[in-house]
């Protein structure tokens, strides 16, 4: 599936990189900036075509983008890196496979454990490939959210991603999966991202775990 949206998916978020209203890169790279020193070796994992991924390596950070899908992943290399500390590679679904422990300072995994069939096992090799108290900023499909209820009621049948969805946490399934991969809490759950998004008005209801359809942890890798 994210093969075949990988024109239409990368066109509507360069559509709102240009109108300014990419407010999920917005809202993932100040939860970065606030926690990670500038320099630090950053790893986008899912980093699908690779748009936050350049906006993190803008904001001075070093930074690994890995994907599985070809399409997107070619999207992301066609993105002008120049002078800056940006790569991206293809990685198995689900798998680390390739990148050494230690690698990283931080890991960024947005909007992709929705998606994963062993979170628990991802969380584990996360956990390995991070330096000592390293940190994960990780979102997740958020259970209370009414908005996202109503969108899979209404669209649940022509937009695909919802069948593909496999982990729909509460912030408590997040933490259990998380505390059992070894990562402690940083900062309070952040949540993010609905229709509301559009009216500037509106947007500050996101923050309710009833509103945001996605839910962001901070945590760090407990030594
Ligand atoms: C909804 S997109 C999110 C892309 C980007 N991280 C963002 O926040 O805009 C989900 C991404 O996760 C990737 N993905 C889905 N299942 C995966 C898996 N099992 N292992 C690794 N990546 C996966 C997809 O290829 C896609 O790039």
């Amino acid at each position: 599936m994210f093969d075949e949206a990988a024109e239409s998916g990368t066109r509507q978020v360069d559509a709102q990189l240009a109108a300014g209203t990419y407010w999920r890169a917005a809202v993932l790279i100040e939860a970065v900036k606030s926690a990670v020193s500038p320099g630090d070796r950053i790893l986008d994992y899912g980093c699908g075509a690779g748009r936050i991924s350049l906006l993190m390596a803008r904001a001075g950070f070093a930074v690994t983008g890995v994907e599985p899908s070809n399409a997107l992943l070619r999207k992301a290399n066609e993105q002008n890196c120049s002078g800056l500390r940006l790569r991206f590679h293809r990685v198995a679904p689900g798998r680390t496979d390739g990148l050494v422990p230690s690698c990283c300072d931080a890991i960024l995994c947005s909007s992709l454990i929705e998606f994963v069939p062993d979170a628990s096992d991802l969380l584990r090799q996360f956990h390995e490939l991070l330096s000592p108290r390293g940190k994960l900023f990780i979102s997740f499909a958020n259970r209370l959210s009414l908005w996202r209820r109503y969108a899979e009621w209404r669209f649940g049948d022509v937009a695909p991603h919802f069948r593909l969805q496999r982990n729909i946490w509460l912030e408590r399934d997040a933490w259990r999966v998380l505390s059992d991969a070894g990562f402690t809490k940083v900062a309070s759950t952040k949540y993010f991202e609905s229709p509301f998004d559009k009216y500037p008005l509106l947007s500050a209801m996101n923050r309710f775990a009833c509103v945001g359809t996605l839910g962001l942890i901070t945590a760090q890798r407990a030594d």
